[in-house]
């Protein structure tokens, strides 16, 4: 996530500094990437492989916030995601266009985040129950209607969403993914019939086994059903990636743990 700088307040406003993230909107990256792919310069499976690990960095991004931080962001959408060290590239001799540099991907924008009691007092999992402040917006879960519901749920949907909207595509407005009429993908998604929804408008070709089943674990109306971001991380969809972030820990720990010892040896002997 984007790193906090400083808080300040007026008469008026309250303003919270973070870094400048040097990249793109999410948004802007999908819509690039969907022109390119039209065009023939871009191919799905090298788009694909950016997605999911845009996708496991943002569900790791999430748990941290959860779990280490009790903190629920509420308002994760394409706009407040930006993507940088991503760049569209010709690279030798291919015909085909390469998504060159890390992917890497920062959530902004905590405009209506809320923590949730200090991680230090709350037992966890945290009770992070929220009483509704807003009307409902699109990305937001069928239960952000009620009265009182469960914040971290709310962010969990959120990312279904995203997976969906960065799967299909965010301009093709064409299959209702934008409004809530009863025939659109967001009316599908808080009755749940999305899968017929995704069947009916040929858009199911476009997930994966793995990656659908992710979308449906995040996109469960009842929010007790629904995936954590605990879930969610260690998702079968993102196990390769899980096991080489797991391994390159293990290795700068180990590394860490090696200059460690190496710089407390001559305190050691003293
Ligand atoms: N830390 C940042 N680094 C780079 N661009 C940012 C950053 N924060 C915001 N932006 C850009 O400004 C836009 C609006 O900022 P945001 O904080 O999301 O305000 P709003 O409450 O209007 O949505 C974002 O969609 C993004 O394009
Ligand atoms: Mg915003």
């Amino acid at each position: 996530m984007a790193r906090f700088v400083e808080y300040f307040e007026d008469d008026r406003c309250l303003y919270l500094v973070t870094e400048f993230v040097d990249g793109c909107t999410l948004k802007h990256f999908v819509q690039r990437a969907f022109a390119l792919m039209q065009s023939g310069q871009l191919e799905r499976e090298t788009y694909d492989g950016a997605v999911r690990l845009i996708m496991y960095q943002l569900m790791r991004t999430v748990s941290c916030l959860h779990s280490v931080y009790h903190c629920c962001h509420l308002d994760i959408t394409m706009e407040n995601i930006m993507i940088y060290d991503a760049d569209f590239e010709f690279v030798g001799d291919d015909s085909t266009m390469q998504i060159v540099g890390d992917i890497k991907a920062k959530l902004i924008d905590f405009g209506v985040a809320e923590i949730f009691d200090s991680p230090l007092n709350t037992p966890k999992p945290f009770d992070s129950r929220c009483v509704k402040t807003s009307s409902l917006w699109t990305h937001q879960s069928p239960e952000a209607q009620d009265d009182v519901y469960d914040a971290a749920s709310c962010d969990m949907w959120s990312l279904g969403l995203i997976l969906l909207h960065i799967t299909v595509g965010t301009d093709n407005e064409f299959n209702g993914l934008h409004s809530f009429d009863v025939d659109s993908g967001h009316y599908a998604a808080h009755h749940g019939t999305l899968c017929a929804y995704l069947q009916r408008t040929g858009l199911m070709n476009l997930f994966e086994r793995a990656s659908l089943s992710l979308l449906l674990g995040l996109l469960q109306t009842e929010p007790s059903q629904r995936f954590s971001a605990k879930d969610a991380e260690r998702h079968i969809w993102f196990k390769r990636l899980f096991e080489a972030s797991s391994e390159q820990r293990k290795r700068t720990t180990n590394r860490w743990l090696d200059t460690k010892s190496r710089a407390v040896f001559p305190y050691y002997h003293m």
